[in-house]
């Protein structure tokens, strides 16, 4: 295994007890805080992706913006960020998902992207997946192909991977 995992995996900070009792909160604010790190996680990814033909970068609101540019802009693509409701200025297309008490929606330009283009979306976790299916739905209605979906980190144990259905999901820290 890369020992670049190991320094990344060692840099995230877990607090327990946020934002609620008895939720272990992974915190890449101190990811950020390591340079070294910070810039191993955008380069294992870049490795991975680069030469991928891959045109999008789809960057989910808030922690998928820290990490989707400098991975669009070290491979050449375009960045899209997908945000929540009522920020973007142009029309939009939207989708609902399921949070643990309610729903909320992810927009996306309509015009972002065109059919037919290959995407990676980005974000820091995945947990249940629902915030990753919100995307895929937001992306392939329009015609995009998902390439695959990349997170720093997974909550292997809540099983969103099995939410992707055929989509690939890539992963830096796996975690229990
Ligand atoms: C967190 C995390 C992922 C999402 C994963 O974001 O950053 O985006 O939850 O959860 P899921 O796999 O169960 O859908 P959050 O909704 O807390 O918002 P934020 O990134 O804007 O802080
Ligand atoms: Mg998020």
């Amino acid at each position: 295994r890369d020992d670049r995992i190991a320094r990344i995996a060692s840099a995230i900070r877990v607090i327990p007890d946020f934002p609620k009792p008895g939720i272990m909160f992974q915190d890449i604010t101190t990811l950020l805080l390591d340079p070294k790190a910070f810039k191993d996680t955008i380069d294992l990814f870049v490795e991975r992706y680069k030469g991928k033909d891959i045109s999008v970068v789809a960057g989910i609101e808030a922690r998928g913006f820290i990490f989707g540019p400098p991975i669009a802009l070290a491979i050449g693509a375009k960045f899209v960020p997908m945000r929540k409701p009522k920020k973007l200025p142009g029309e939009v297309i939207s989708e609902e998902y399921s949070l643990e008490y309610g729903t909320d929606k992810m927009e996306m330009h309509v015009g972002a992207v065109q059919a037919g283009e290959r995407a990676l979306i980005i974000d820091d976790l995945i947990a249940t997946g629902g915030t990753l299916c919100a995307a895929i739905r937001l992306l392939e209605r329009v015609g995009v192909h998902v390439v695959e979906c990349a997170c720093v980190i997974e909550l292997a144990d809540l099983k969103g991977r099995e939410r992707l259905g055929d989509r690939p999901l890539f992963v830096l820290v796996s975690s229990t």
